[in-house]
């Protein structure tokens, strides 16, 4: 028996709601900011994840799949999105466009992690990529569709945390200070912050084991050690979140596992979750363009998970519109009758009525067995009397009753019930 790979997911047919509702939400926010739609690939040259990503992360080291093609070109799934986003900024000349560029994606992502609830090695991410400008004000508009779309799902209790990371200016000097302080504890720390000093000492400012708290508790912090136009742009940043009214809290922990990010880095916590499980982060990237050989362009992002997003949603009981499904069963007597119902269930949908077709050579009680179980609300049934009379028989399944009328008014009638 084959299954679906460990930490992937079929999304069934009763579940597909949840993703309709989750993914047309991020689509009209994105509408109502004037963001546009832009589809990558979803795999893409390793390369341009290692510059992008950085080779010190855990998504470079540990989670890539990656794999030689037929021509033995390198190639990796992307294990995120901004960097193909980036990539096609730069390969379709978009610094000619009017800036900033605002652009959104949804599509799957793919990372090799230990599987667990809301983390698997295949999830879907919304994100949203505004290229072009510095202005703080486009990271307070890139959190509030962040926290916006959060608020139209109907999400409640979620928190916002910020940071800013310095820009590389200020950052290697505080970089400095931070190794020096550790290399001082280098004795007392966990084995993978042992290599977190020599390979992304940033990082180790997000570990989580115990044992390595109160190290942390201690660091450095990089809000002491931001340059003057660092510490004007969080400020300023910090400004227009409290107009927009969205509450944040300051967390000087908060690193994020991308080596890209500049200044701003912000995360949104669910309610009572730990600080494993962001349901979306993002920031400020405004080096990355340049990195990737195109003209320098500062940068804001944002994404979420969508797997992650609807475990939140079922959390607080948030129940998506149900999706229209088919309402009418279209039944024969006879294969006669059934030449004359195919073009008839062809009629109803034409008619934008949502039909179901009988098939095989069912008897009419076990046809209207299968659309009682189907729960279809109405059957339509033709048989030899109603060919001859050019009638069609109407039958409403709630209380049985059949009506026999031409198929217009019958089209008329299915129309303006539900
Ligand atoms: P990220 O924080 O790595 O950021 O991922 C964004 C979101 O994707 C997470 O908050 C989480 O909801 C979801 N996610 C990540 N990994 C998994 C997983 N294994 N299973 C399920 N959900 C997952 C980025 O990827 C950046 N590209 C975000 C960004 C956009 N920064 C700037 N622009």
């Amino acid at each position: 028996m084959y299954k679906a790979p460990r930490g992937t997911a079929d999304i069934l047919p009763q579940e597909q709601s949840f993703w309709r509702f989750v993914e047309g939400k991020a689509g009209e926010i994105c509408q109502v900011y004037g963001y546009e739609r832009i589809d990558t690939p979803v795999f893409e040259q390793t390369d341009l994840f290692c510059r992008s990503v950085g080779e010190g992360t855990d998504i470079v080291e540990k989670q890539m799949y990656t794999f030689a093609d037929q021509s033995g070109d390198k190639m990796t799934l992307r294990p995120e999105g901004t960097a193909p986003v980036c990539r096609a900024y730069i390969e379709h000349g978009m610094h000619n466009l009017p800036q900033p560029v605002r652009l959104y994606y949804i599509g799957p992502i793919f990372r090799y992690e230990r599987p667990q609830a809301g983390r698997y090695r295949q999830h879907r991410q919304f994100g949203v990529e505004t290229i072009g400008e510095a202005d703080p004000a486009l990271d307070a508009e890139v959190i509030s569709i962040a926290w916006g779309f959060y608020a139209s799902l109907g999400l409640e209790g979620l928190r916002l945390q910020l940071n800013s990371i310095g820009c590389q200016d200020c950052r290697p000097a505080y970089l400095q200070k931070l190794t020096e302080y550790y290399t001082d504890h280098s004795q007392t720390l966990c084995p993978d912050c042992r290599s977190r000093l020599q390979r992304n000492p940033l990082r180790l400012l997000d570990c989580k084991k115990p044992s390595c708290q109160g190290i942390v508790e201690g660091a450095p912090q990089i809000s002491e050690h931001l340059c003057q136009e660092c510490i004007s742009h969080f400020g300023a940043l910090k400004d227009y979140l409290e107009r927009l009214q969205i509450p944040y809290e300051l967390n000087p922990y908060l690193v994020r596992g991308l080596d890209y990010y500049t200044r701003t880095v912000f995360e949104i916590q669910p309610e009572k979750m730990g600080g494993q499980s962001a349901l979306g982060g993002g920031g400020r990237y405004d080096n990355l363009i340049a990195q990737l050989g195109g003209r320098p362009a500062p940068a804001i992002g944002f994404a979420t998970g969508i797997e992650r997003t609807i475990l939140n949603l079922r959390h607080q009981g948030i129940l998506p519109p149900s999706v229209p499904s088919a309402r009418v069963y279209v039944a024969y007597l006879g294969q006669e009758a059934k030449r004359e119902a195919i073009k008839m269930a062809a009629r109803l949908r034409q008619s934008g009525i949502p039909s179901i077709m009988a098939s095989g050579s069912k008897g009419l009680k076990s046809q209207l067995k299968q659309a009682n179980s189907l729960g279809l609300p109405h059957v339509l049934i033709i048989g030899d009397e109603e060919m001859k009379n050019d009638t069609v028989i109407l039958r409403d399944m709630a209380i049985g009753e059949q009506t026999s009328l031409r198929l217009d008014e019958a089209l008329a009638r299915l129309q303006e019930r539900p």
